[in-house]
């Protein structure tokens, strides 16, 4: 049985890097758009093969879900033997609870079509909350870019690690575990899509310069009311921010461009479009070929899933 790496289009360029560290060349693959929108996908013979479909569902998020959806239903009807959606940044997982009444579960719908699509399991890299594996009938490996972010940051002895919401509090206990630094967590009110309020700060900031984390940068509105709670605390000018997924949509590059920021730290997730002297992109396509060639021979991910909260207390 052959691995085979199939490449949506928004995963095209992490799927080819996956695929050279595999050192195998990526499964052929199309998709064509119709005047209308419509996509029509095509793969290449595929039958009794491990296949591995790698598309993000980043912006245009409604678009490229679609899309992941045929290409595991083409790769169904070409007669692949296993099939695997390995999507690195997954769309809709904050939509994991009605917000208000009349809502969608988005996550739980998405979880289902994917399966409904073919796919037989799920590779995830740091979703936006850790219950979304509960929402998939099919089995799924979470992986995290942590030690991948970890390795591209350079921190002082003093760095207290800021978790600009109450739901990034995890991840950035994750970091600051590994960087053995302190915590100090912002109060955020979503106020729109593109805004928020950030109004406290809990922890001591002054004086000490701040690595701001969380599990993605949309708008840039979280960390820019994160970077200035923090700077009226005393933090240092200079900041870090790192995040795994960097969608950067709307104002995203403008608001921290307009921060007080020295780098910016993001992963391949999702194709990151700016360029900037001060973002810097690290991938994660050894982190994911080394979870597909274990998945491939059917041996153990545990040294690469996220530390388990509970262990902890
Ligand atoms: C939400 O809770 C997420 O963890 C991020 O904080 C949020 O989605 C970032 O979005 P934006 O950059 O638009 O504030």
């Amino acid at each position: 049985v052959s691995l085979r790496v199939v490449a949506g289009r928004a995963g095209r360029s992490l799927a080819a890097a996956v695929a050279r560290c595999l050192d195998v060349a990526p499964a052929p693959s199309s998709v064509e758009q119709f005047p209308d929108g419509e996509l029509r996908p095509r793969v290449g013979s595929l039958r009794g093969d491990d296949v591995y479909v790698v598309q993000p569902t980043g912006p245009p998020v409604s678009d490229n879900l679609v899309e992941l959806l045929l290409l595991l239903d083409a790769c169904r009807r070409s007669g692949a033997g296993r099939i695997t959606a390995v999507v690195p940044y997954f769309g809709y997982a904050r939509q994991d609870r009605r917000a208000r009444a009349g809502g969608a579960v988005g996550a739980r719908a998405v979880a289902d079509v994917l399966a409904a699509a073919g796919a037989g399991r799920a590779v995830l890299v740091d979703p936006h909350t850790t219950a979304l594996e509960s929402m998939f009938a099919i089995p799924v490996e979470v992986l995290t870019a942590v030690p991948v972010l970890i390795a591209a940051l350079a921190p002082s002895r003093d760095t207290v690690v800021v978790a600009p919401d109450l739901g990034a509090v995890k991840l950035a206990e994750q970091v600051a575990g590994q960087l053995d630094a302190t915590v100090a967590v912002v109060r955020k009110t979503r106020t729109s899509g593109v805004a928020v309020r950030a109004t406290h700060l809990v922890g001591e900031v002054a004086d000490r310069p701040v690595l701001l984390v969380d599990d993605m940068i949309s708008t840039g509105a979280t960390m820019e009311a994160a970077a200035r709670v923090a700077l009226a605390h005393g933090a240092r000018p200079g900041m870090t921010a790192a995040a795994t997924h960097a969608l950067l949509v709307s104002e995203g590059i403008a608001r921290l461009e307009a921060l007080p920021l020295d780098r910016a730290v993001v992963t391949d997730t999702v194709p990151v479009r700016a360029d900037r002297p001060w973002l810097e992109v690290r991938s994660v396509a050894p982190l994911l070929a080394d979870a597909l060639d274990r998945l491939h021979h059917d041996r153990s991910l545990d040294d690469l899933l996220p530390p388990d909260p509970s262990a902890t207390g």
